[in-house]
């Protein structure tokens, strides 16, 4: 990760950085005469190079809500060349302008900074529109065409990153054809890159398959797999956390914690997802990826470096040593949500929801106990749950420490006191809090959980950018840190997989009602430890 934090790089990464920057300097100018730029920020600006972003999936809810947004994001704070240029692809019979309006209407809803009409119309003149069906030879070749003249109008240089925000079932069709239009292979001094966005199959051996169709066409290191986790700067925290300071990592082992709980719980249901998500379920939707990641971050081992190669070992080190509990009766909970009130309203049941069967047996809450069988962990339980239609929308990850060995307080006065927590808020109100026992004034010696917070709105002056700016920036300019591997995309698969074919012989999933924290079993689950699940 070429982080723009790095004030004292080494010799030899500096020069990487330089010559990086050197290649866009009319860029990084462009970037730095940026008025949403602070010139005293003496971080090396991370400006993406000469290119073209092919945009399959432009009418999804993804590109508008967050891809387009982001992109204009990223034009907002200089950070792309001034030639970008943008190609939706989709099954509509658009012309450039009717692309471009939706563009305008999205971004003017969903960005993250404020709307300038120079930076729209910078990129309003990159924007083009090509119609076609992922079958349709003529549409393609067209495609090419397009990409070439962009090349010779916009100086792109053949740099072109084809981003799939597609079903899954598309993506064999568009690969090939990005093979036989030739738009795959770069030519000498140019590049091409493919992002895909998870799902990444539906179980180890569908996950094989997809990467079969994609390794035949792209080198994997020119796949760049989405986890907008990872993009989020609450996630990349962690890793500054553990390895940036010497504070926790002393603690950071099975000699002082006594579990971890990784939420993500979110109050929205399926909304019109129906398609998507039924018989996919919660614990392929996020738990595979997201929290199996985040799962990954917290207890890895230090990377030697920040590099790729680096970082995913250590990741896929530690996916590897994950062990499932003997009874996933015991170690699991699965439930459904049922109808009841949110924020004062009221809301279906997921059998409710359009286009869902009614002999649906799709979980849309899922609770896993997990292990880690190395030396550092051995013992420490990992509980990772995650639900929709939950009490409130909140991702965190809490370590939870043991008891301190001995109390030489009357049991009175600590009657009260908890176990100390360090919670990395992950969102929406991003920062880290540390719980830990203080005296309550007064003339008794009694203790009681105090909290210490970092907020990131308090500590610092810019906002976070959204997880989405960050990861299309990383494939424009090539930097793969932030993408999973397909070894940690099977690793992750080996993981549910035997989780979901036990469930799939256990009828549907305990109800829940909307607005609650879940079912029963997940908190049977956690007593039966002698545990209880965090109050968010
Ligand atoms: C996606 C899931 O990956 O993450 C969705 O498919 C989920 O079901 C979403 O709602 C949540 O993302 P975030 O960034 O809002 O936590």
């Amino acid at each position: 990760m070429s982080s723009p934090a790095e004030p004292t790089a080494p010799a030899d990464e500096a020069t990487t950085v330089a010559t990086q920057a050197a290649s866009t300097a009319t860029t990084e100018a462009a970037a730095l005469a940026n008025p949403l730029r602070d010139p005293r920020d003496k971080r090396l600006p991370r400006v993406a190079g000469p290119c073209v972003l092919v945009l399959f999936g432009v009418t999804g809810d993804l590109a508008k809500r967050k891809l387009l947004p982001a992109i204009y994001d990223l034009g907002n704070r200089g950070l792309l060349p001034p030639g970008f240029s943008l190609v939706g692809f989709a099954r509509r019979d658009w012309k450039n302008q009717d692309f471009a309006r939706v563009a305008h209407d999205a971004i003017k809803e969903h960005a993250r900074t404020p709307f300038r009409e120079e930076v729209w119309r910078q990129l309003r003149e990159g924007i083009h529109f090509v119609p076609g069906e992922f079958s349709d030879d003529g549409a393609f070749d067209a495609l090419a065409m397009a990409l070439k003249e962009i090349d010779q109008t916009r100086g792109t240089g053949g740099n072109y990153a084809f981003y799939l925000s597609i079903p899954p079932k598309f993506f064999p069709q568009v690969v090939q054809q990005l093979k036989r239009t030739g738009l795959a292979n770069a030519p000498k001094g140019a590049w091409r890159r493919v992002v895909i966005e998870k799902p990444f199959g539906h179980d180890l051996k569908s996950a094989q398959e997809l990467n079969e169709i994609t390794s035949q066409v792209f080198p994997e290191s020119s796949v760049f797999r989405i986890d907008h986790y990872l993009g989020k700067e609450t996630v990349q925290n962690i890793l500054a956390l553990r390895f940036a300071n010497n504070l926790f990592e002393p603690i950071w082992n099975r000699g002082y914690v006594d579990h971890v709980q990784i939420t993500m719980a979110e109050d929205i249901g399926i909304g019109g997802r129906a398609g998507y998500y039924d018989g996919i379920g919660a614990a392929r939707d996020v738990i595979q990826n997201h929290l199996l990641q985040l799962l990954a971050l917290v207890a890895m081992e230090d990377p030697t470096s920040f590099d790729a190669d680096a970082l995913r070992r250590e990741k896929e080190k530690v996916l590897k040593a994950v062990r499932l509990p003997q009874d996933l009766a015991l170690g699991t909970a699965r439930g459904r949500y049922t109808a009841g009130w949110q924020g004062g309203e009221r809301v279906r049941g997921y059998l409710e929801e359009d286009g869902i069967p009614a002999d649906s047996t799709t979980e849309t809450y899922a609770a896993i106990k997990l292990e880690i069988a190395n030396r550092r962990w051995a013992g420490v339980p990992f509980y990772l749950r995650t639900g929709k239609r939950l009490g409130r929308r909140v991702t965190e990850v809490a370590v939870v420490f043991q008891r301190a060995p001995h109390l030489p307080f009357s049991k009175d006065d600590t009657e009260i006191l908890g176990q100390n927590a360090l919670v990395v808020r992950v969102q929406p109100d991003e920062g880290i809090t540390v719980r830990f026992g203080s005296k309550m004034p007064g003339t008794a010696m009694e203790v009681r959980d105090v909290s210490m917070d970092f907020a990131y709105g308090e500590s610092f002056l810019e906002s976070s950018p959204e997880a989405y700016e960050r990861l299309l920036l990383d494939v424009l300019i090539g930097d793969p840190p932030l993408f999973p591997h397909q070894r940690e995309v099977e690793l992750s698969w080996r993981i549910l997989d035997p989780i979901e074919e036990f469930w799939a012989t256990q009828g549907p999933p305990e109800d829940y009602p909307a607005g609650s924290w879940g079912p029963a079993s997940a908190d049977a689950m956690m007593a039966r430890d002698g545990r209880v699940w965090r109050r968010l």
